[in-house]
């Protein structure tokens, strides 16, 4: 479904990302973890062309990009296809649950009001959102807010969606109901890519684990693989510092 090949991404002249490559099939779930500093919110923003690249080649459903010299045009292509769920939530502040998650139907999919609001309940009440559909985000905690914010992302109904430490900025007892929610979209075979310190919850939800360091990918395999059998002192090093959450 999207094949990366080659990518490269300098900020100033530091290469942060380095000749990274990997292919992502439908139904795949792909947690990417790694040392601070080591690329991961990069890696995605780039990907989803938030971030410009200096070298790479993007395959998204058998059409391929030059990431480098790509146009507006190409990235909305791309974007119809995307969403991205952000670890400071990005909702807008003026505007309700509801309103945050019908924004992007009506704007960019130019779909009726009517329709979008039917939508967007729909996925409000997939997320458990649904009474507080006309609650502003100050008026919501933390994890009601990236529920709302993962609402947004489905109700573009893309065909990957891409996390980034989306429980990072949440209170430890708030964690819990944003992995569920992720957990309920992996059951379902969506398409993601997750950058993460949960160890556990990468464990249990990943397909594929690829561990990145220094702008590279240092090894990539199952959880299995990753988890108990890595073939990287690198990787067994990082992990270590998590034993205990394991
Ligand atoms: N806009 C920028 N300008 C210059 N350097 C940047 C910029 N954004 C990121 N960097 C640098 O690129 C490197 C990779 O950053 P990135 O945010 O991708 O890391 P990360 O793996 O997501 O880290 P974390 O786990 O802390 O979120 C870091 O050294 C960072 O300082
Ligand atoms: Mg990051």
């Amino acid at each position: 479904m999207i094949e990366l090949k080659n990518l490269k991404k300098k900020f100033n002249s530091n290469y942060v990302l380095n000749d990274i490559s990997f292919k992502v099939e439908k139904g795949d779930i792909i947690s990417i973890i790694g040392p601070s500093g080591c690329g991961k919110t990069t890696l995605l923003r780039c990907m989803n062309f938030l971030n410009t690249s200096d070298e790479g080649y993007l395959t998204f459903d058998d059409e391929t990009y030059d990431m480098a010299n790509i146009n507006k045009k190409e990235i909305n292509n791309i974007r119809k296809k995307t969403a991205f769920v952000f670890q400071n939530y990005n909702l807008f502040l003026n505007k309700t649950a509801l309103e945050n998650v019908i924004e992007g139907l009506i704007i960019a999919r130019k779909i009726a009001k009517n329709e979008a609001i039917k939508i967007g309940e729909e996925m409000l009440e997939k997320v458990g959102m649904l009474e507080r559909k006309d609650h502003y985000p100050s008026q919501l905690s933390g994890g009601q807010q990236q529920r709302v914010a993962i609402a947004r992302a489905l109700a573009l109904n893309p065909e990957i969606i891409y996390f980034d430490e989306p429980t990072s900025a949440l209170d430890p007892e708030l964690i819990g109901e944003v992995l569920e929610v992720i957990k309920q979209l992996a059951l379902e075979k969506r398409t993601m890519i997750i950058v993460s310190h949960e160890m556990r919850f990468v464990r249990s939800i990943s397909t594929k684990v690829i561990f990145m360091e220094g702008g590279h990918i240092v090894e990539e395999g199952t959880p299995k693989d990753i988890f108990e059998n890595p073939k990287e002192e690198r990787t067994k090093e990082f992990l270590d510092s998590y034993r205990r959450e394991l």
